[in-house]
């Protein structure tokens, strides 16, 4: 088959409260105007504003029901994991056509039934969080447009809870302090926090276990928390390894010395694979002072704050302990912009030959391919399954 003649399917997200839609029209025409066929369920984007006619002017056509979409598609596009569609009953990988392939978030090493459905019924699935951090890989990054979005919207969210101004001013009734803002962890999110933060006014000091964030916290505005760091704490693709013991112990030493005078915390630290590091204990969330924020972003994979749980809003000890879930739907309109753009680079780069043949010695593909017309094709779904007893 010409990769021209291949039909893209953009199905409406279906995960709860998802306002976000994988393609926007204006990335939808850069495939049209190709002579790509894309197909659109009705209301796909509604909710993030982009509507019915918008896409339907950029050349897409509009159809009812998903089913429909998944029997008629050859790539789905989608941004949230494949899930059961409870209208229809149906798991939305057991729609798709046999040999389609999925590229959406597939949380592959994690969602084990989501990699038998991708075997079962021979797809190939592209798991966006599985493209590696390469500079060619960079315009297709999904991970740091949604850490970008978390990070932003992590310091609205702080700021609306305080009960205090983030800026310095110099009123009539007085001179108001800053607040004082500590991030932890100084990735995508991280920085994308601190620049925040720093943009309104704050006094803004941050924490990572990689030294080499240190200067791209400086060059925010904001401070470093030192601490003596061993050096190797950062693998060779520039991501954190998991911290010892001793270390952590050290670390919470540091990171609660600075309590007392904090009034927002923004925890943002991960290490890829494993749960988040408990890094905020109860004894250190009394150390804050009354009506102090902590915004923890890593609520949804286990939480860097002990009292935080994901979804909710925590009051204890006079701090206001916030664990949010899907941010990036807050921000519907340029979260679905930012990751249309993610996915349509990762589909040319998928498809580059005239034909739809895959080359998957490509490294972008070979790392994120999770299966490939139903073999699993990734080392790294291979080995967490492997690890796990299942899926040989
Ligand atoms: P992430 O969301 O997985 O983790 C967040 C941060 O938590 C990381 O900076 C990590 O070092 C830090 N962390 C882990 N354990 C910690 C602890 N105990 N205390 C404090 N901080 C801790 O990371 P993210 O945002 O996905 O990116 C990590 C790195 O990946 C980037 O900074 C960069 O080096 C690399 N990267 C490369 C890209 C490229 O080359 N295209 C694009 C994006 C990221």
């Amino acid at each position: 088959m010409q990769k021209k003649d291949l039909i893209i399917g953009i199905p409406k997200e279906i995960y709860q409260n998802c306002r976000c839609v994988a393609m926007v029209p204006q990335v939808v025409q850069n495939l049209t105007k190709n002579g790509q066929t894309v197909l659109i369920q009705k209301d796909a984007g509604k909710k993030a504003y982009y509507t019915n006619e918008a896409y339907l002017e950029a050349g897409a056509k509009l159809i009812d029901h998903a089913p429909d979409l998944y029997a008629e598609s050859d790539v789905i596009i989608k941004i949230r994991i494949p899930l059961l569609n409870k209208e229809t009953a149906k798991h939305e990988l057991d729609m798709m056509k046999p040999n389609a392939t999925i590229m959406s978030f597939l949380a592959p090493t994690l969602e084990k039934e989501n990699v038998r459905r991708l075997l079962e019924n021979k797809l190939t699935g592209f798991a966006m969080e599985l493209i590696p951090r390469i500079s060619r890989a960079q315009s297709m990054d999904a991970l740091s447009s949604l850490s970008t979005v978390m990070g932003y919207r992590a310091v609205l969210l702080a700021a609306n809870h305080l009960g205090k101004f983030f800026p310095l001013l110099m009123t009539a009734a007085g001179t108001v302090r800053p607040a004082n803002v500590l991030v932890i962890g100084a990735g995508v999110a991280g920085l994308q926090a601190i620049a925040v933060a720093h943009r309104l006014g704050a006094k803004v000091e941050a924490f990572d276990t990689r030294l080499a964030v240190k200067e791209q916290v400086e060059s925010l505005g904001a401070r470093f928390v030192e601490m003596e760091i061993p050096e190797d704490m950062e693998t060779k693709y520039g991501y954190a390894k998991e911290a010892s013991e001793e270390f952590i112990k050290k670390e919470m030493e540091i990171i609660g010395s600075r309590f007392p005078r904090t009034d927002v915390v923004i925890s943002t630290a991960l290490v890829y694979g494993r749960k988040a590091p408990l890094l905020i204990s109860e004894e250190m969330v009394k150390m804050l002072q009354p009506g102090s924020v902590i915004i923890d972003l890593a609520a949804e994979q286990g939480g860097n704050c002990e009292l935080s749980r994901a979804g909710e809003t925590v009051y204890k000890h006079d701090v206001i302990i916030h664990g949010p879930k899907d941010l990036p739907s807050q921000l519907p309109l340029h979260t679905s912009l930012m990751y249309s753009k993610n996915v349509f680079n990762a589909f040319q780069n998928l498809y580059q030959a005239e034909d739809d043949s895959i080359d998957l010695q490509d490294e972008i593909n070979a790392n994120a391919l999770a299966t490939y017309k139903g073999e699993l094709v990734s080392d790294i779904v291979k080995k967490s399954f492997s690890e796990k007893g299942d899926v040989s």
